[in-house]
């Protein structure tokens, strides 16, 4: 890879350790991935925030890097942590991981990153169009991609943490347009009549088409939570970092070979991601968080209702959004709900929550809850997860 001079002072170590092993970061993977040079990014969005997936050896290199002194050079923003921050009391873990999650947090902190505590960064400030950034989280980098037409590869903590301290990523993969262009079709044959169906489609597809770009026919007129839900699901199941909800496919995309899902395939795939049929004890509206109109339309299902004792009902969002949907926030938690902000159910302790089953809208949640969790999980639309959670 072609380093510039000032790079390369970098890379020799320079500008001091951090700076150096950020480089060494970025240049190993540009070369193992064909890039030729460094990119200047928009921004970064970082991964592995949570101490429950994160670990005691990589918070040792976080910190790390922050007593070297190393800061971010472009806006860069954090995933969900472990606990809800205006909840604090109510996470039954024990004080030494609350220490270690703070830890975490002040890291990032100290490197200039904005603890903004969520994986839809998206709502809080939108990239400009065709942008480079350097982006972590599969649901936000193909939401980035696919949506925003903001250009990131599928990057992980480390590397998206390296891209933010020196404000550059290697040119290859979804940086080139080239490889950024569909290539298989898909035709949906049957009608998607909510957010866990595009789900669902997006779960089968993941597992069917691997690392192909699929360009859709036949999406009728799907909400922007419906392709957030697409999206985040075809990338937990699959590795895909990119779709194209087309409502009218170019020529180009009819020539290419098509992959045909019918209502059979997508029942199937909506049955798969049901692992009991149980009565749930959690029931968890927001993977990937909460936008507006999704916190609104779960107060408007909500309305009047009142969630069963036994049941908890959590509603994640980032705390950007709780803040300003006061209205809706009120009417969920005025039925028992809880509209909880900085973590999630996968990324948080859900076992000690005392949750043997939990119920979901989002099948990037229904895909990893059994293991990354260990609970049953119930898969279903938003309406059957609220008649669920709720008494009548
Ligand atoms: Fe976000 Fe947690 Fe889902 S980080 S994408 S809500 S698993």
């Amino acid at each position: 890879m072609h380093l510039t001079t000032e790079e390369e002072h970098i890379y020799d170590g320079e500008e001091g350790w951090a700076y150096q092993t950020a480089m060494r970061i970025l240049v190993k993977l540009g070369d193992l991935f064909g890039a030729t040079h460094l990119i200047p990014i928009e921004s970064a969005h970082i991964s592995g925030v949570s101490y429950k997936t994160m670990g005691d050896a990589a918070i040792e290199f976080v910190e790390a890097l922050a007593q070297a002194g190393a800061k971010a050079k472009v806006p860069s923003t954090i995933n969900p942590a472990g606990l809800d921050y205006n909840r604090l009391t109510e996470m039954p873990v024990s004080s030494k991981v609350k220490e270690k999650q703070a830890k975490i947090i002040s890291l990032y902190r100290t490197m200039g990153i904005n603890p903004i505590l969520t994986c839809t960064p998206y709502y809080i400030k939108k990239p400009a169009q065709g942008v480079h950034v350097a982006w972590a989280e599969s649901s936000t980098v193909i939401y980035a991609n696919s949506i925003l037409d903001a250009w990131t590869n599928r990057e992980g903590g480390p590397s998206a943490l390296a891209a933010a301290l020196i404000g550059k990523t290697p040119d290859y993969g979804m940086h080139r347009p080239e490889n950024r262009k569909a290539n298989i079709a898909v035709k949906v044959e049957t009608e998607l009549e909510n957010e866990a169906q595009y789900g669902a489609l997006g779960a089968y597809l993941g597992k069917t088409l691997k690392d192909k770009i699929p360009a859709f026919e036949g999406l009728a007129h799907p909400r922007e939570e419906d392709l957030k839900q697409l999206g985040a699901a075809l990338a937990s199941t699959g590795m895909t970092s990119i779709f194209y909800p087309c409502q009218s496919c170019p020529k180009s995309v009819k020539r290419l070979e098509t992959v045909r899902v019918g209502r059979d395939e997508l029942k199937e795939s909506m049955e798969s991601l049901s692992t009991t049929d149980e009565q749930p004890d959690m029931v968890y509206i927001g993977c990937p968080h909460c936008s507006f109109s999704e916190v609104k339309r779960v107060a408007e299902t909500i309305e009047g209702r009142k969630v069963k004792n036994d049941v908890k009902l959590w509603v994640c969002t980032s705390r950007y959004v709780k803040e300003r949907a006061e209205f809706d926030v009120a009417t969920i938690e005025a039925a028992g709900g809880k509209v909880v902000s900085d973590t999630c159910a996968v990324v948080t302790w859900l076992k000690k929550l005392g949750v043997d089953t939990l119920m979901t809208n989002s099948a990037k949640t229904a895909y990893y809850a059994p293991t990354m969790n260990k609970v049953k999980v119930r898969f279903g639309s938003l309406r059957e997860c609220i008649d669920a959670a709720c008494t009548r």
